[in-house]
């Protein structure tokens, strides 16, 4: 409904709620064909509140079907973010007949007990569905992991450890990540804590994810900590940094390189102001890893310039974790079922010293572009996409700094909040390559940079008056090799 004012802003294929407030995803998991996702949910405002456990449905990763309120606040307190697994053998006993339970954890939190300047008013407790995750029950001896004590203590992951035949959790305490293993899910042993001495700490941690990977081309397996913060980004406000090491069943030991990191370094899932909070789903067939994280920031998200919702997820993405020049690195790629929704589109140059491409649906609305640069001798690369309304947002790289950027300051609407336009965000560049690899998708109010193959990744939203509609290539006599333009389209039937 794009004549809609209200709805001006609103992404076609990447999830919002219908109405109303929106935070991180949380409890991702998969079953028989259906990805969950449960989020942070207030469903009387378009600003935080009372936090809920909002739900939603997919079977493509792209369609999305919304689903009733999964988990409400009680008399115990609001419901912060969480997991869920599916329980395949019944280890917490909560199953019934033939379908497994699927058990959640979250976070309680007591705003009686805040309010009275109680500090423990953070506890971790579980509910559990036998209907697949439709409808849940909150467990009667909650809480199952009580405060021991500390202000921020929250945002319980779990896994299936099938390495260490164990369920693990891993949560935010502080600004550090606490490790726990239990047999049943009902039953927690506190067994290992991580994060002195190394990262990034100008903030309060939040949203850990906690699992093992398969280093891309050979049989060994890396451990990855997720570790979302706030404030305290690369580009200031909320960011999310990986770590990756050895677990040996209790406790998480660093690479070498990654025992010291200082706050601007360069392990990060992504580098723009607007993925924070992610994690992944569990329960999926085969080692994939698929990640997802709320496309917005604690700086502004509550003043965006959209009334009826506020908030979307980014897409979902693929990671991968490649070993080069014996230092582990996350990539990360648009979810690969992607490109099954999306149709090349011709599109011609009408630059006359520089390259310029508009598109016959009028607008670049929901795209991608995936093309290579030649940099030789070049000292810049500047993108920008703009719309009638004269808004233009401006990303690229900056060659002997090896620094790109997004500079959204005359995206459109930026005054809502004096700290949205801001400076320009940048990331580093982590390969010498005198090639560069551009894959971008945009989506109404959104961008997300895969550069590199997605080594350095960059998402950030935006406000403009009219949709951009024209894409160009601000250097003179700079050609792209290999463009290819698509139409993303969320009913694509298999045939095309
Ligand atoms: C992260 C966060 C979590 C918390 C939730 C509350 O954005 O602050 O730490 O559980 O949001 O909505």
């Amino acid at each position: 409904a794009t004549s809609d004012p209200a709805e001006m802003f609103r992404p076609s294929f990447h999830f919002t709620p219908e109405e109303h407030w929106m935070n991180d995803p949380n409890g991702m998991f998969y079953l028989d064909g259906t990805y969950h996702l449960y989020y942070q949910y207030y469903p009387e405002g378009n600003v935080w509140g009372p936090m809920h456990w909002g739900h939603a449905t997919t079977k493509d990763l792209i369609n999305w079907e919304h689903q009733d309120i999964a988990l409400k606040p009680d008399e115990k307190g609001y419901i912060f973010s969480g997991s869920a697994v599916v329980d395949l053998e019944n280890t917490s006993g909560f199953g019934n007949d033939s379908i497994p339970p699927v058990i959640a954890m979250f976070t309680y939190h007591d705003p009686e007990g805040e309010k009275a300047g109680d500090i423990d008013y953070q506890s971790q407790a579980i509910a559990y569905s036998n209907d697949s995750g439709y409808t849940w029950t909150k467990y009667q001896d909650n809480p199952v992991i009580p405060n021991p004590g500390l202000k921020d203590f929250r945002d319980p992951k779990m896994l299936r450890d099938t390495i260490n035949d164990q369920w693990l959790m891993v949560l935010s305490a502080n600004d550090r990540s606490f490790f726990y293993a239990s047999e049943n899910l009902k039953d927690w042993k506190k067994i290992s804590e991580f994060g002195l001495n190394t990262g990034a700490h100008n903030g309060v941690w939040e949203c850990p994810d906690f699992f093992p990977m398969k280093v891309e081309g050979s049989d060994e397996i890396k451990w990855v900590l997720i570790q979302s913060l706030n404030p305290g980004g690369y580009n200031g406000g909320s960011g999310t940094q990986y770590f990756v090491g050895d677990f040996d069943g209790k406790q998480f030991t660093p690479e070498k390189n990654m025992q010291n990191l200082e706050e601007k370094h360069p392990f990060w899932i992504d580098f723009g102001r607007d993925n924070y909070a992610g994690v992944t789903w569990s329960n999926l067939p085969g080692n994939r890893v698929l990640f997802m994280g709320w496309m917005s920031n604690w700086l502004y998200a509550q003043e965006v310039p959209t009334e009826k919702w506020r908030s979307s997820m980014t897409i979902p993405r693929d990671l991968i974790l490649k070993k080069e020049d014996s230092v582990y690195q996350i990539y990360s790629e648009p979810f690969r079922e992607f490109k099954n929704y999306r149709k090349q589109i011709s599109v011609k140059n009408s630059g006359e010293s520089n390259f310029v491409v508009s598109t016959d649906t009028g607008d670049f609305l929901q795209n991608q572009f995936t093309f290579e640069l030649p940099l030789k001798d070049r000292k810049k690369v500047n993108f920008a996409l703009t719309s009638k309304s004269g808004d233009t947002l401006q990303f690229g790289l900056d060659i002997p700094s090896k620094q790109f950027f997004v500079d959204r300051s005359k995206s459109g609407m930026v005054n809502f909040k004096d700290n949205f336009s801001g400076e320009r965000s940048t990331a580093p560049r982590l390969i010498d390559s005198e090639t560069l690899k551009v894959n971008f998708i945009t989506d109404r109010t959104s961008i997300e940079i895969f550069y590199d193959n997605g080594r350095t990744v960059m998402t950030e939203i935006f406000f403009p008056e009219k949709p951009y509609d024209s894409f160009a290539i601000l250097e003179e006599g700079l050609k792209p090799q290999n463009l290819k333009v698509y139409d993303v389209r969320m009913k694509l039937s298999k045939k095309e």
